[in-house]
């Protein structure tokens, strides 16, 4: 007797998780896969971050100003070095107490270094928070949309649905987000948790005001939902001085508060974090959970990483704001240099059609522009200029739109200024320009 196989002629797709045949997760490799194709393209698409300042050498001095570190502020014999650094290690990571004091002194957030997980990469904080999340069919995820792709990316592995809510010019319209809380309600689902990037969000690069964000936590106390604050980019201000984080507005404990030091450090390192100081069960905190569930994903985040961004926080005194002097600086010149340049070559918008918002920070700049912003006027822009950005499109999830079929086609695209240097940026622009008065 045989059974029927789901390989007869390879993988049957519907035989596989619904996430496998979903064209979301292919949104980050499409930009990827384009690239490839046209190498002697420029990437205004790519939010990596500027590579001027990267040596090698600087790796090997962070890994031995930590292991210095373990040897004379914490005592360490050498033996108890190389099993720190090489052996299999605590799950909740070796530098949560560096990075608690980092987020004290850059932030003003103080919290009990065991409610800070150290993950690989933000994106692993994120998924492990979005795993608890999800108890049942009821529960699903809110998120202030256009959103980053890594989340509702997350959200689909999880089966957990995605319900946007509009972002308007405050980074969140509260109305909208207590009409869909309301809406989920009444449909029999559980609303747990908000995703936002209250600071210089990507795609939009709104920064959410101050006022908002309190606004904010007082309505996710009254609603009861946990607000997932993410903030790769909070330490990159335009100009003028950084707003408090929701977590350091945070008195009631309601927000997770994911972090990343692949713009501060680099991507390289694939460390982030997340501080989830919830009680919780038998706790005490909600990261001991986090802990329990990433000890079956990645095991432990491998310690050799964490010693390269712990030796980077220890030569800074614990300070990303002071280890990301230059930094700050190459990004502020670089939306200085997109919105400037794009204000010279597009200098009547009414007549044009084409507009940009001019963000406080980050490295993102999104563009309207008077034509369908499809993949396949991307595919035009990079074969007939040779030049990429982001179709907006891709910040929206088609599941969670009413009819399933996506947004239509938008009118908007994403603009990075992070990845070129200023000469490279301007000929890009000048490409970008072309591009568009072609379409
Ligand atoms: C909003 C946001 N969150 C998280 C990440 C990813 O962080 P990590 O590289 O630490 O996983 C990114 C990267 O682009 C991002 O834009």
């Amino acid at each position: 007797m045989t059974t029927a196989s789901t390989f007869t002629d390879g993988l049957d797709l519907t035989a596989l998780h619904r996430s496998a045949g979903d064209p979301l997760l292919s949104s980050m490799n499409f930009l990827n896969e384009i690239a490839g194709r046209h190498p002697d393209a420029l990437s205004l698409a790519a939010g990596t971050p500027y590579e001027g300042f990267y040596d090698v050498e600087d790796v090997h001095r962070a890994l031995r100003v930590f292991s210095d570190h373990l040897r004379t502020e914490q005592g360490y014999d050498e033996e108890r070095v190389r099993r720190t650094l090489l052996q299999y290690g605590r799950t909740k990571g070796i530098i949560h107490e560096l990075i608690a004091r980092q987020l004290s002194v850059d932030e003003g957030i103080q919290v009990d270094p065991e409610a800070v997980l150290v993950t690989t990469g933000c994106q692993e904080a994120l998924f492990l928070t979005l795993r608890l999340l999800r108890r049942d069919d009821r529960d699903v995820l809110l998120a202030v949309t256009p959103a980053y792709v890594g989340v509702t990316g997350a959200a689909r592995l999880l089966d957990l649905p995605v319900h946007p809510v509009a972002e308007g010019p405050d980074g969140v319209d509260l109305d909208d987000l207590r009409r869909r809380i309301g809406g989920a309600r009444a449909a029999g689902l559980r609303p747990r948790a908000l995703y936002v990037v209250p600071d210089h969000a990507n795609p939009s690069g709104i920064r959410m005001p101050e006022p908002v964000r309190r606004d904010l936590l007082d309505l996710a106390e009254q609603q009861d939902i946990l607000l997932l604050e993410d903030n790769p980019y909070g330490l990159f201000p335009r100009r003028g001085h950084r707003l408090p984080t929701l977590k350091a507005l945070d008195t009631a404990r309601r927000v997770v508060h994911l972090g990343s030091l692949a713009k501060t450090v680099f991507p390289g390192v694939r460390i982030g974090y997340a501080v989830a100081d919830q009680p919780v069960g038998s706790g005490p905190y909600l990261a001991d959970l986090l802990a329990k569930a990433k000890s079956m994903v990645t095991v432990n985040t491998s310690p050799i990483a964490q010693a390269v961004a712990g030796g980077r926080l220890l030569e800074h005194g614990c300070s990303l704001v002071r280890a990301n002097e230059r930094e700050r600086e190459v990004y502020r010149e670089g939306l200085d240099r997109i919105v400037g340049g794009l204000a010279r070559r597009f200098p009547d918008p009414s007549a044009s059609g084409v507009r940009w918002n001019s963000p406080e920070g980050g490295f993102f700049v999104v563009v309207d522009v008077p034509f369908d912003v499809t993949d396949a006027a991307l595919e035009r822009s990079v074969r007939d200029h040779r030049v990429l950005w982001t179709p907006l499109h891709h910040f929206y999830d088609a599941a969670a739109s009413e009819t399933g079929a996506g947004v239509g086609p938008l009118r908007c695209l994403r603009l990075s200024c992070s990845a070129l240097g200023p000469e490279e940026t301007e000929e890009a622009l000048d490409r970008f320009a072309a591009f568009v008065r072609s379409a």
